[in-house]
């Protein structure tokens, strides 16, 4: 059996402090003022997480306000009817979405009294909870310092620290993303994360004249950056 070598992508232990420095430094000043930002109740940052799976931010924020007036607690969820809840849903789409989350109402009533698990292991137990989504309760909703990994944050984590040509790994760009986590400051990093993917770090026309980390990124200066 052939083995390939573990893949790593190394960071210097200078190059990790000077983009954390200038991550969390930008995201203080920059984020963008979302409604689940302004919450640390755990169903409510469940919720926003299950509706930003597969819809953007402008069409989750009016829903997510919605939902929680109509579902305001877990409780509330696990009682509700599965054809009304989907209901509610709409138009959100992708219609397993609402049934997992009262599916995670129930058994968060039914094995936590109510409460959603703070570990790895029993988060990812939960219907629909992918590693993404269990990372994203650990460093938001209980201020673990879990790594998260999406579109936007997979993107930004090759560019800046493989290049936008390399073609890492999974399971590479996880190790990268726990290797870059700041302790104690997973939730600003990891929601800085995103936001410099949504915003400036984007698939197409990346603005690098106005990343903050540009001078430390391997892909700098991509050739179809914005103007
Ligand atoms: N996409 C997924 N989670 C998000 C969050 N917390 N803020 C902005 N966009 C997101």
């Amino acid at each position: 059996m052939s083995r390939r070598p573990a893949e790593r992508i190394a960071v210097t232990r200078a190059r990790r402090r000077s983009f954390q420095r200038r991550l969390l430094a930008w995201y203080r000043r920059h984020h963008r003022d979302l409604p689940w930002r302004r919450t640390r109740n755990p169903y409510h940052i469940l919720v926003s997480e299950v509706m930003l799976q597969q819809t953007q931010v402008p069409r989750v924020i009016p829903k997510y306000r919605e939902w929680l007036r109509r579902y305001p607690s877990i409780e509330a969820l696990a009682r509700a009817g599965a054809r009304e809840v989907r209901e509610a849903w709409y138009p959100l789409g992708y219609n397993a979405r609402p049934i997992r989350l009262r599916a995670i109402a129930r058994e968060a009533l039914r094995r936590y009294r109510g409460r959603l698990p703070r570990t790895r292991g029993e988060l990812l137990a939960l219907p629909g909870i992918g590693p993404y989504t269990a990372g994203a309760m650990l460093s938001f909703a209980f201020r673990q310092d879990a790594p998260i990994l999406d579109t936007n944050v997979r993107r930004v984590l090759r560019r800046v620290f493989a290049g936008d040509r390399a073609r890492p790994s999974e399971r590479a760009l996880w190790a990268l993303a726990a290797d870059v986590l700041p302790r104690g400051q997973a939730y600003d990093f990891n929601q800085g994360l995103m936001d410099l993917g949504a915003t400036v770090c984007t698939s197409r026309r990346p603005r690098c004249g106005r990343c903050p980390v540009a001078t430390a990124c391997a892909s700098f200066p991509l050739a179809e950056a914005a103007p």
